[in-house]
């Protein structure tokens, strides 16, 4: 043996002799314990001058049977002390035998981690500790064909960066969960950003990939330092809707198509299915009913009323109609007079005739009264309306045809109606009809809408119905080389699977949509990032079709749970840090990762591009600024003179 191969030798068995920890000791179908070393029980080793932390629970070992290094995970340990005293101890704690509990997560092959169980280890099968390139080998995730971005550093282990492979990441649905305050929005667009950094320049990227962010708080809008969230601000389309009466607001545009779906119109007005939907569809596909115009439509209404001769209709039916229709007229003056004089001039016989109070002209004469109120009507000027607002008055032109003619139950039908004014208004300010298509290749690839005016009603139909009309628009383009990612921050304000102010259908609705866009958005290109704080609040089907994850603290329990249930990546040592993780840390874990590790994620910088949610800071408000000024000052002075003291002048 030459002295070349001879050191080589050397230097290998002196680190197995250092790495080897002990050995297998018991293999329980999937349970596998090792025996300790007695030498190996301190908690440090040293290694060519190296300190290295000798293994723990939490901490990887390999196992190496044959040629085959099986990397497992340290779930548990625990102590067995020798019963009958052995006079070659020197030591007590060489009486203690040390037993680790693990579990299998992989094994290492052509220098590479495959995730799986390949082969179970035997009895006497050595183990040793990970040396620094099979502990990087064990964190890369990144696969030969992906390109990597630094999303951190392993928290445990502060040089081992952490890289997601953008492939395995982000094609695919990612959930980001965690309580109020520990890190998600700033995770998010930290992933996010990194992102667009690594591929803003590319056109194909700018082409063929479309981001859209709903943001319902408006972090991602603006910070103290200008609207450069995430990326710069030209890169990007902001739209900040508002039902307010705010000018500065934007509309966001809604296809001719979906505005004309019935199912739009359910979801916006909460319409009953057995009654209201069907009513909406005859609205909605009953052209030759408004072919006439509206004046005409009114005409025939009051004619009806007239005709009918029906006592429950009457006066209250016609003026009913004229106040629904005073949103829609322009010269709403006359309305007015009209309707106070059709209080004054007509009433009702008994028997539900009308004539006309007029005592010269006290006769029953229905033409007359016809004339009055064909004068009247044929002189009302319909406003200039929206595309939202014609849906409104037909609506309102259909249920007062349908109630006056028999057709309708007002029972079925008025709860409706009296959603009606309220939902038509904020919905007019917050969308647009138009098939302008808000992504296309001149425009910017992300897309932000900031819901934080939006109120609480619209706040929950909008998001579905913005998420339904990209997901229809990308499915019916079935490309396979353009991709959308829809990221929901405060997923739970509409995944929430309990809630118990909305009727069944419309939750059916809403679930089966996102259900649908997670179960086969993949097959169109379409992928969901959902951040939550509440977990145990979203349908489970959308939580355990996720496939990756990253979870930061989390403290109540039924969110741990739920958590814990539908991940079945996460090992019992990563489930247990769940509610001690500090803000800005979390558990990467799912499809992409090989094991679940424990991530500090980077800071965004520079700091324009973190996402405005920064904590209120008591002291900095509640102080006064001299005082403030005045404690700085004495914590100088304080340190100024231990600076000065020298230690031989103490007296102690
Ligand atoms: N990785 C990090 N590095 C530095 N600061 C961070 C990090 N993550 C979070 N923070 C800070 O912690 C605070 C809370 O973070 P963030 O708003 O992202 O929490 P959240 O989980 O989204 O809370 P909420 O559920 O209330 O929206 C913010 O001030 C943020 O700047
Ligand atoms: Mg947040």
């Amino acid at each position: 043996m030459n002295k070349a191969s001879e050191n080589i030798t050397r230097d290998v068995s002196l680190k197995n002799s250092i790495f080897r920890i002990g050995y297998v000791f018991s293999v329980d179908g999937l349970e596998i314990k090792i025996k300790v070393d007695k030498r190996k029980n301190s908690s440090h080793l040293l290694y060519k001058g190296d300190l290295l932390k000798n293994t723990s629970v939490g901490g990887y070992l390999k196992i190496a049977k044959g040629f085959t290094s099986i990397i497992a995970k340290v779930g548990g340990e625990y102590i067995k002390e020798e019963k009958y005293y052995n006079y070659e101890y020197k030591r007590e704690e060489d009486k203690i035998d040390r037993i680790l509990k693990v579990q299998l997560l992989g094994y290492i092959e052509n220098g590479k981690f495959e995730r799986g169980i390949k082969e179970l280890p035997l009895i006497y099968n050595q183990c040793f500790l990970l040396d620094k390139d099979e502990f990087s080998i064990v964190h890369d995730f990144v696969n030969v064909n992906d390109k990597a971005i630094k999303i951190g550093s392993l928290a445990l282990e502060k040089g081992q960066d952490i890289n997601i492979g953008i492939n395995s990441v982000f094609a695919s649905h990612i959930g980001i969960f965690g309580n109020t305050g520990s890190g998600k929005s700033y995770t998010l667009a930290k992933i996010y950003r990194e992102l667009f950094l690594k591929f803003q320049g590319n056109l194909n990227f700018k082409n063929n990939a479309k981001f859209f962010i709903l943001d319902f708080n408006g972090e991602y809008v603006s910070n103290e330092f200008g609207n450069d969230i995430i990326i710069n601000e030209p890169n990007k389309s902001i739209y900040e809707l508002s039902t307010s009466n705010n000018s500065n607001s934007h509309q966001f545009p809604i296809s001719k198509e979906n505005i004309n779906n019935t199912d739009f119109w359910v979801i916006i007005l909460d319409a009953t299915e057995k009654t209201q939907k069907p009513f909406l569809q005859r609205v909605l596909k009953n052209d030759s009913f408004f072919k006439k115009g509206y004046v005409e439509i009114v005409n025939d209404i009051f004619n009806d009323i007239i005709v009918k001769e029906d006592e429950n209709l009457g006066l209250k039916a016609m003026t009913n109609l004229l106040s629904d229709l005073y949103d829609y007229i322009e010269n709403k003056q006359d309305l007015l007079t009209f309707k106070s004089e059709i209080g004054e001039k007509l009433g009702t016989y008994k028997n539900g005739n009308f004539y006309i109070k007029n005592p010269e002209n006290d006769k029953h004469d229905k033409s007359e009264i016809k004339n009055i109120i064909k004068k009247n009507i044929n002189d009302f000027k319909f406003s200039e309306l929206n595309e939202v607002k014609k849906i409104g008055l037909k609506i309102i032109l259909k249920y007062h045809s349908e109630i006056v003619n028999g057709h309708s139950n007002v029972e079925h039908l008025s709860p409706l109606i009296k959603r009606l004014d309220k939902r038509i208004d904020e919905l007019s300010k917050i969308i647009k009809y138009n098939d302008e298509e808000i992504f296309t290749n001149e425009k910017p690839n992300l897309v932000i809408v900031s819901l934080k005016n939006v109120g609480i009603e619209m706040k929950k139909m909008l998001p579905l119905l913005m998420c339904k009309q990209l997901y229809d628009e990308k499915k019916a383009k079935n490309e396979n080389t353009t991709y959308l990612n829809i990221i929901i921050d405060e997923a739970h304000n509409i995944l929430s699977y309990k809630s118990d102010r909305e009727s069944e259908t419309w939750k059916d609705y809403r679930l089966e949509t996102f259900e649908e866009i997670i179960k086969e958005g993949r097959k169109f290109g379409v992928f969901l990032t959902i951040a939550s704080q509440r977990p145990s609040d979203i349908s489970s089907t959308i939580i355990s079709q996720l496939h990756n994850y990253f979870i930061h603290r989390l403290i109540n329990e039924r969110d741990i749970e739920a958590v814990g249930r539908t991940i079945s990546y996460l090992d019992k040592v990563s489930h247990d840090t769940l509610p001690i993780l500090p803000t800005g840390t979390c558990i990467f874990a799912g499809l992409s990762a090989h094991v679940p590790v424990v991530v500090k994620i980077d800071t965004i910088e520079p700091k324009k591009h973190e996402p405005d949610n920064k904590t209120i800071n008591l002291i900095e408000n509640w102080v006064d600024k001299e005082e403030q000024t005045g404690t700085k000052i004495e914590d100088e002075k304080v340190l100024i003179i231990t600076e000065k003291i020298d230690t031989d002048d103490l007296p102690f």
